[in-house]
């Protein structure tokens, strides 16, 4: 089939996909999942509501026809999700689809970086927020950064690219904000600071607690030598680049500079829905749909109609939004 352009009401295409294939994850970060909230008894979602592997890849050919090019696997933990390589190498099978990435905390990495390379995984982003001890406390696990640093070098070595995620917050890691660099610098990697979002519900945001990418700069310049990059229509992050080395880092600047001008992405969750903000409270039953006997036609139709619908920009009109708006979780959600 030929992949067209569909456009939403603010001239936005549709190009990316990011595909939530759990809510369950085996860390409880403090700004993600924290574990006063999701305790040992969180009903997480039945096995029976998430989607197929089957159902997930014929949502992703659909997509893939409506200009799709990019996937990004998440969670929750997306290796939680048993089999998930059998996945991956059904959607590396849909024409159209040239990049297909994973987002993941990196614990199970050592153990399936190299079958993931093999099936068709392009690249992996690891989140690490911290080189110290403390970092133990964030993921609310007690896992070390080593075993973290370890599971990013057996995704390099398995061939995968890698990126480095660290959520950058007020009063849990800004001594870190040097450190990290320093490390990504060396070991030649693209480190994002992420500024901390006011995701979901559970996660206690407060604004004065988010470290800007102002802020952060501030602290590098005093010690790197950084040029910026050209921003590129439809990128999440803002780089820059180490002058001497040219390797890159970025910022994901939810907060302080808003990038929903040109954001192109759509998430599936795991339990099949279709939603078209990060910060939506309610998503569109494509489970229902399909489970319904819905032609691939109608299917098509059904995404199509939301996207042109589409108008969510909530990084925009944070500011106007009452703050206590429903959110749907990040961990649901898939970030
Ligand atoms: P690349 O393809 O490597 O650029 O990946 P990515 O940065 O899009 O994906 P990743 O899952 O690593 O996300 C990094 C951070 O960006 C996470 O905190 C995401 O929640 C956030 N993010 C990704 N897409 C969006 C978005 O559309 N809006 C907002 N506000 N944040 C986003
Ligand atoms: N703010 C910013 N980033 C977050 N992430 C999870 N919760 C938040 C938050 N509240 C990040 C994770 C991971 C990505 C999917 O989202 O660290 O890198
Ligand atoms: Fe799990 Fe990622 Fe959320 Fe941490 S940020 S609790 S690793 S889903
Ligand atoms: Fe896209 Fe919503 Fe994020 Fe804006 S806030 S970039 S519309 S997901």
């Amino acid at each position: 089939m030929e992949q067209r352009i569909v456009t939403d009401k603010l001239n936005r295409p549709l190009k990316d996909l990011r595909i939530s294939v759990t809510d369950r994850c085996n860390f409880r970060c403090q700004y993600c999942m924290p574990k006063e909230i999701f305790g040992d008894h969180h009903p997480f979602m039945p096995h029976k509501e998430l989607l197929t592997f089957e159902e997930i890849t014929s949502a992703a050919k659909v997509f893939a026809d409506l200009g799709v090019h990019k996937i990004r696997l998440t969670g929750g933990e997306p290796l939680l999700r048993r089999d998930l390589p059998n996945l991956i190498a059904l959607l590396s099978e849909i024409e159209g689809i040239d990049d297909i990435a994973m987002t993941t905390n990196g614990i199970l990495l050592p153990k399936f970086a190299k079958t993931l390379k093999k099936v068709g995984l392009k690249r992996v982003n690891i989140s690490l927020d911290s080189l110290s001890d403390r970092f133990g406390e964030i993921n609310g696990r007690g896992i070390m950064p080593s075993t973290i640093i370890h599971a990013i070098h057996a995704a390099q070595d398995a061939g995968l690219g890698v990126k480095i995620n660290m959520v950058a917050k007020k009063g849990m890691n800004e001594d870190q904000i040097v450190p990290m660099a320093a490390f990504c610098k060396e070991e030649k990697i693209q480190l994002r600071y992420i500024e901390f979002m006011d995701v979901g519900n559970s996660n206690d945001w407060k604004s004065d607690e988010v470290l800007t990418k102002a802020k952060i700069l501030e602290q590098l310049s005093e010690q790197f030598d950084l040029e910026e990059v050209p921003y590129g229509y439809g990128e999440v992050a803002r780089r820059y680049r180490h002058k001497d080395c040219g390797t890159e880092l970025g910022f994901i600047t939810s907060i302080s500079e808003t990038f929903c001008h040109s954001c192109t992405r759509a998430r599936l969750s795991a339990n099949g829905s279709i939603y078209t903000c990060l910060f939506s409270n309610s998503g569109h039953d494509l489970k229902s749909v399909m489970r319904g006997g819905a032609s691939a036609d109608e299917i098509k139709a059904f995404i199509e109609n939301i996207w042109m619908n589409r108008e969510d920009r909530y990084s925009e009109i944070r500011a106007t939004e009452a703050s206590n708006r429903k959110k749907i979780e990040m961990s649901f959600i898939g970030g």
